[in-house]
């Protein structure tokens, strides 16, 4: 049988794209940018691709969607987040789309847990005094952040992330608190403690870490009336979306004094980012680097060749469906 053709729309990690070489006639992209969508459909057309292997960021919207050729049967993405594809508009094509949980869950909450230590600590501020050579030496007052021990940090999104986050707050004395969908037995056995509504959540927490899905449902959802209901001086993380923090009230609160500190991997609009958060100190800034380690990242394409062998070379049901 002939290989099927995948098109890929970035450059991705060396095994990876070896390994798509190897069963694939591949369609490369040796750029690191998102693909235009319409260029992207073009492309798809010219080789006749069957997958597309794509990445957070690319634009898979409805028009993208309605232009790609019929020989397209699976979309595979680079990521777990699902936000950049129109699901609905794949889904009456008869298009599968996958996705890759589980494998980024330990490095995504790695970043979690960075920036809620680098935020409470100052690290962010810190690093950026000894660069600028404004360091006098050591003082009793300089630089004073918060211990974690003993503090009560809110999961917002208890899925595989948020419950690999919970086991390393653990470690540094962390009780935990979480908000969901549903009550999970196993993470309340480990000492968690459930919330059925925001206000009891937010008010019961000292450092609240994001870990919910982007899209119309959660648009702002950490907006300036949930913002109120944390404690002063509580702290705050988004390594999920961007789109779930409204920037203007985020950004108000920190240099108003309500929050202690920030950490974001995540903004609405990547890669620009909310202009007032360049000359907000408190805030520690990441470029969207939640699953970027060597093992994660080469787990991540194959588990999308997983699923584009299953569909296109095996003529299975996907492993990964998403939506
Ligand atoms: C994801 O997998 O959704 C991460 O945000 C990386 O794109």
């Amino acid at each position: 049988m002939p290989k099927p053709t995948l098109l890929l729309t970035r450059r991705f990690p060396d095994a990876v794209e070896a390994r798509a070489q190897r069963d694939y006639v591949t369609m490369p992209n040796p750029s690191d940018k998102p693909m235009d969508g319409l260029a992207l459909a073009a492309a798809a057309a010219r080789g006749e691709a069957r997958g597309i292997l794509c990445a957070a960021g690319d634009a898979l919207d409805s028009g993208t969607i309605a232009a790609l050729p019929d020989s397209v049967k699976i979309i595979a993405t680079f990521s777990v987040g699902t936000d950049h594809i129109d699901l609905g508009a794949a889904r009456e094509r008869g298009i599968i789309v996958t996705n890759t949980p589980d494998v980024l869950s330990v490095a995504t909450a790695e970043i979690a847990m960075l920036l809620i230590l680098t935020a409470a600590r100052r690290g962010g501020e810190a690093e950026r005094m000894l660069r600028a050579r404004e360091w006098t030496g050591w003082a009793p007052t300089q630089l004073m952040g918060v211990t974690l021990e003993n503090k009560a940090l809110g999961i917002l999104g208890m899925g595989r992330i948020g419950q690999a986050l919970a086991q390393m707050a653990r470690g540094f004395g962390m009780q935990i608190h979480y908000r969901n969908r549903n009550r999970l037995p196993p993470a309340e056995e480990a000492g968690a403690t459930y919330h059925d509504n925001d206000t009891d959540f937010l008010g019961a927490i000292d450092v609240l870490s994001m870990h919910i899905p982007g899209g119309a449902a959660t648009r702002h959802w950490l907006d300036a009336r949930r913002i109120a209901q944390l404690r002063k001086g509580a702290i705050v993380v988004n390594t999920g979306r961007g789109t779930t923090v409204d920037d203007t009230a985020l950004c108000a609160a920190l240099q108003g004094g309500h929050l202690r500190a920030a950490g974001l991997d995540v903004f609405a609009g990547e890669p620009n980012i909310f202009e007032g958060y360049h000359s907000t100190p408190n805030l520690v800034l990441l470029p969207h680097l939640g699953s970027a380690t060597v093992e994660t990242r080469d787990a991540m394409g194959f588990r999308c060749l997983d699923n584009l062998d299953a569909v296109l070379i095996r003529g299975e049901a996907p492993l990964h469906p998403a939506g």
